[in-house]
């Protein structure tokens, strides 16, 4: 029997807890030095809960096992408790991928889920924490309900918690305990990967999948879990389940810094992936951020897939996955910067197509209203309706099948599909912990100069490549469900030949400014595709510094990372 609600104590409520493109994420020296911090938080997101869904509701929790993981799912239970929530489900050591999590929301109806995570960003004691609060259909909260948790969290002058109760959150089964003044609460601690294996099975023809990676003439894998939580689904589905080799497993213990890197699957830091790739040894790569909800995609000697080209090759072969089959294809959608190579597949196949803001959100209002089925963002972010997520080992799952269809290397179905529909060359330049009044500055002045009069119809050159300005804004979207207006997401220059460069300010991250750069640039000359995106981006990107003075303004000589 445990005492409570207890008052957790009075304290001024924090200012800074506005949750941004996923969640709050903070260093995690922030939630520890400052009192009460993570507790206030936590407490603003039950209080988004109505009071009478909480006896009878559920929620979701898991996290992708970084530092401080623990504390926050221990404060969580304390705190759920004393609100009154009659049932949470956690992964067993509080681990769940973030799609894993929405596929349990989703199977067990609840009223939502808490997922302990930073993502992509370094964990450890200096590194990242993040709590993100997803909804009943699975997805992350939009703005409206995190707009709510922020307000609450600025004001709130109490919170209830059960000090004293204490779960053991390594042992599968259910636990019921008394809590004064309300019902029984149940802690249910279940198998981290079941329930999202169980999804898969239903969506991809394990049969086939299994023929490729371990049938006589099968292809090698090499996956790399970065030390974050899709290790143990690695292992149990791809490794077990599809009889992948074992030893093409890399990184597959999540671990509270994973190993002291970025759990961030791109070029830069999943080199190791590309370095072993490159060895010609193995035949699909593929990489999974701290969360799992990320993917890159590597074919034989470390060929590259563009994320933003990888939604479209899943588009044009859509019907090598058996769940599309079924539920038809309803739709497709790209976030604004995500390179144009989706609109060439749906123009193409006669699909709808839906330009959103940067960040999964946005997904999820379509997908629920039926128009949508399949979309990407060119942040290694692949995934379809079948949860509310972006979904790291969905999108692998997809590339094998499609391998598996075709029986054609990654590399040469990659070039059979720019064959068909052209090629869109895209790059991203990243200049991250940037001092935020000068990114600001930057960010301003630019937008000054293209929303000058004259800056529409201005010529810009760079080598023997010319362009003219054709639209120059920053990126508003209404969202065709409930209408709603998100403004502000990104300054946008387009060229008369449909080029793009768009700047924008990240809202992920944790210190400082993070500068992104996208160019987009679309090419059909059969004697061009193949030729290497940097080179063929480069006057763009010079054309792009010039115009926003980005170096000189953010004291910079060049970005942190390339993809
Ligand atoms: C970044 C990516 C965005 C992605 C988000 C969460 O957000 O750019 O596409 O949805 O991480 O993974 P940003 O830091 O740019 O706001
Ligand atoms: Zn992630």
């Amino acid at each position: 029997r445990w005492e409570g609600p207890n008052q957790g104590g009075t304290w001024s409520a924090y200012p800074d807890q506005k949750p941004g493109t996923s969640g709050l994420r903070k260093r995690v020296t922030v939630f520890q030095t400052n009192e009460h911090y993570a507790e206030n938080f936590i407490q603003s997101i039950i209080s988004c809960i109505e009071p009478a869904e909480r006896q009878p509701g559920l929620l979701v929790v898991g996290g992708d096992g970084r530092f401080f993981m623990k504390d926050a799912i221990k404060l969580i239970i304390q705190i759920a408790a004393a609100n009154g929530i009659g049932h949470l489900v956690i992964g067993q050591n509080g681990i769940m991928s973030t799609p894993a999590v929405s596929c349990v929301i989703r199977k067990l109806k609840a009223v939502g889920g808490i997922i302990l995570t930073a993502s992509h960003n370094p964990g450890g004691p200096t590194g990242d924490f993040g709590i993100k609060y997803n909804i009943a259909s699975g997805g992350p909260a939009p703005e409206g309900i995190t707009d709510k948790i922020f307000q609450i969290s600025k004001s709130l002058t109490e919170y209830h918690i059960c000090p004293d109760l204490k779960v053991d959150i390594s042992k599968i089964g259910k636990q019921t305990f008394e809590v004064d003044t309300f019902k029984p609460m149940t802690v249910e601690i279940v198998d981290s990967v079941e329930s999202y294996a169980e999804m898969l099975r239903g969506i991809f023809d394990f049969n086939a999948l299994k023929q490729l990676v371990s049938g006589a003439n099968h292809i090698k894998v090499r996956l790399d879990a970065m030390h974050g939580v899709v290790g143990p689904y690695v292992k149990k589905i791809v490794c077990e389940e599809l009889g992948a080799a074992a030893d093409g497993a890399f990184n597959c213990v999540p671990k509270e810094d994973f190993g002291g890197h970025h759990p961030d699957p791109n070029l830069t830091y999943a080199s190791d992936l590309v370095n072993a790739m490159k060895g010609g040894d193995y035949d699909l790569g593929a990489a999974f951020d701290g969360d799992g909800d990320r993917n890159m995609v590597l074919g034989k000697h470390g060929f590259f897939v563009n994320p933003s080209d990888s939604v479209a090759i899943i588009a044009a072969n859509i019907t090598c996955i058996p769940y599309f089959q079924k539920t038809g294809v309803k739709g497709l959608a790209r976030s604004m910067p995500t390179s144009g190579a989706l609109d060439n597949v749906a123009k193409a196949l006669k699909m709808n197509l839906y330009e959103t803001p940067t960040g999964w959100k946005f997904f999820g209002n379509l997908m629920d209203a039926g128009k949508l089925s399949l979309c990407g963002e060119e942040s290694f972010g692949t995934g379809s309706d079948h949860i509310r997520e972006k979904d790291g080992l969905w999108a692998v799952l997809a590339w094998m099948s499609i391998l598996a269809h075709r029986k054609q290397s990654v590399e040469e179905i990659m070039k059979d599909h720019w064959n068909k529909f052209g090629r869109n060359f895209f790059t991203r330049y990243d200049y991250e912990e940037v001092d935020s009044d000068k990114a600001n500055t930057m960010i301003k002045e630019l937008e000054a100069k293209m929303f000058d009069k004259s800056f529409v119809g201005q010529k810009f050159s760079s080598g023997d490549k010319s362009y003219e300005v054709a639209v120059s804004d920053n990126f508003a979207y209404t969202d065709p469900v409930d209408g709603s207006v998100s403004k502000n997401q990104g300054l946008r220059i387009v060229f008369s030949d449909g080029s793009r460069i768009i700047f924008r300010l990240s809202g992920t991250g944790s210190a400082g400014a993070t500068v992104r750069l996208y160019i987009d640039s679309y090419e059909k000359d059969p004697a061009k595709i193949y030729g290497d995106a940097q080179v063929m981006l480069k006057p763009l990107v010079e054309i792009a510094l010039k115009i926003s003075g980005l170096h000189e303004k953010t004291s910079r000589t060049g970005p942190t990372v390339i993809t």
